[in-house]
């Protein structure tokens, strides 16, 4: 285990605010050169979380000197960034590193690293520090900051595992970060969750709800900003709970405002929570236009005795009132969630409960899941009597049921002008172009002139399931 680290010079400022342990970051000068003619790879897995942790990776990566590249087999550094939501995710992870064996026989020298919720489990980490020995460096989401240091023991040929499993991370200010888009950003204002769904292994992997300081959020908006930014998404597990660990009253309405006054032109918030979603969110969405009127949900399922078991802390009926109150103060609002399906001993009954749900809130779409055990967590440990099979049957039904709704909800904005955030041409056809409207509908559409970053107006011609096709007004 790392013992002898080199602490940010400024470590004296370290704090306490809250729960939370703080940091202000800075790196040793002298690994400003570790990079010095290398090349690195970022693969990511997972939440808006890890993209924004890979973000923070690839700042230090740069800081240090190292120059991006597109495959990890071109590479000198590789890194792993995981998610350990449910158990396929991480059997991809496995396949991919344990398929990297005959690359690190032939260039030992390359490193691979491996970060991010998978990092934080126990087993996980015993079966890859025996395992997959083409693994050279392991560290968990709270060991973040320590990444050079850890890399540089990894480089001078120390196989490096560190990860602190006490789950109360420190919150460190002021790491780097190379952004991957310059027109939208994500900014996180809290990490780690409290929750304790039954089925969810996140409380596990990231801690603590820990809220960073209001001041060091709104400085990160307007800097983005000031960089061309014109979207951020807040981000949390749970933004609705910002501020609690502070002691903050309502602290998330109270960011979400000040947020707005920035004046940065689009804010979205990523994820919300039935249980601590408050009346004055709802108003201070329809008050400030640059607000948008996209609401991401997760719901999970429709049946009250699922919730009870899934320890949501909400009745169906909660949702419903949550649902009816958005859709009446903010006019053409756009609904999406995530639902389980094959909970421990979900019943049909049950289920249909949750597709009667999908029929009264006609989402505009969803994740939708087949439970996944994930040891250690208390679901995991309820009998099961549903197969296999019938959990996907039901899978199959409940996608084609929001696949239709998805639809109708879309075909209704045919004819009509959205405005569209343009990302640059369409991953599919690079023809097109692609953006999000403010209800955050993708729109696929033609143009000229248009630039990544541009906000137009898009006259909608056609409507899938999932994407809207048009043509820009000019
Ligand atoms: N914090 C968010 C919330 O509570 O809504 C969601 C975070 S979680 C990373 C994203 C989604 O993964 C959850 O909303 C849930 O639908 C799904 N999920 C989590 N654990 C799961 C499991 N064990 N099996 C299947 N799906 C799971
Ligand atoms: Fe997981 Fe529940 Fe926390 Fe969401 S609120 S991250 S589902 S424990
Ligand atoms: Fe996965 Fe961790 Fe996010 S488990 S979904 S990457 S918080």
């Amino acid at each position: 285990m790392e013992k002898n680290y080199q602490l940010p010079d400024r470590a004296a400022e370290r704090n306490r605010v809250g729960s939370a342990e703080r940091r202000s970051y800075t790196m040793r000068e002298d690994l400003r050169f570790l990079g010095h003619g290398k090349t690195y790879y970022i693969r990511t897995y997972g939440c808006q979380a890890n993209v924004r942790d890979s973000e923070t990776l690839a700042g230090m990566m740069e800081r240090m000197g190292f120059l991006e590249v597109d495959k990890a087999e071109a590479a000198d550094v590789v890194i792993f960034n995981t998610c350990a939501v449910r158990k396929a995710a991480e059997e991809h992870v496995l396949g991919e590193i344990g398929a990297l064996k005959p690359l690190k026989q032939r260039h030992p020298e390359k490193i691979f690293a491996l970060c991010g919720c998978m990092a934080q489990e126990a087993d996980m980490v015993a079966l890859i520090a025996e395992r997959y020995r083409q693994i050279d460096l392991l560290f968990g989401t709270h060991n973040l900051w320590q990444f050079p240091q850890l890399l540089e023991k990894a480089m001078n040929g120390e196989r490096t595992i560190e990860v602190v499993s006490e789950g109360t991370g420190a919150i460190v200010e002021g790491m780097p970060v190379q952004r991957t888009r310059t027109h939208k950003a994500f900014v996180n204002i809290m990490y780690g969750c409290d929750k304790f769904c039954t089925y969810c292994i996140v409380p596990y992997t990231r801690g603590k709800e820990r809220s960073r300081q209001e001041e060091y959020i709104l400085n990160e908006i307007r800097e983005v900003k000031a960089l061309g930014a014109r979207e951020v998404t807040l981000l949390g597990q749970n933004v609705n709970a910002y501020g609690k660990d502070l002691g903050l009253q309502d602290g998330f309405t109270d960011l979400l405002r000040k947020a707005a006054e920035t004046g940065i032109e689009r804010i979205r918030f990523y994820s919300s929570h039935p249980r601590d979603y408050s009346e004055t969110t709802i108003d201070v969405m329809k008050e400030y236009p640059n607000i948008m009127p996209a609401l991401h949900l997760p719901v999970q399922s429709g049946s009250n005795e699922i919730l009870k078991k899934m320890n949501r802390g909400y009745t169906i009926e909660r949702y419903y009132e949550l649902y009816d109150r958005m859709k009446e103060k903010i006019p053409g609002i756009t609904f999406t969630t995530d639902l389980i399906v094959g909970f421990p001993s979900e019943t049909t009954e049950q289920f249909e409960e949750t597709l009667k749900l999908v029929d009264y809130c006609r989402f505009d779409s969803a994740f939708t899941f087949v439970y996944s055990p994930r040891e250690g967590t208390p679901a995991a440990r309820m009998e099961d009597d549903v197969s296999l099979e019938e959990k996907k049957k039901r899978l199959a039904i409940l996608n084609e049921r929001i696949g239709t709704y998805a639809r109708e909800n879309n075909e209704a904005t045919v004819g009509t002008v959205l405005k569209v955030l343009c990302d640059g041409p369409s991953r599919k056809n690079a023809n097109v172009l692609a953006g999000y409207s403010e209800e955050n509908r993708l729109v696929n559409f033609t143009g000229t002139g248009i630039q990544e970053g541009d906000i137009v107006d898009v006259r909608i011609t056609d409507a899938k399931s999932f994407s809207l096709d048009g043509e820009a007004v000019q």
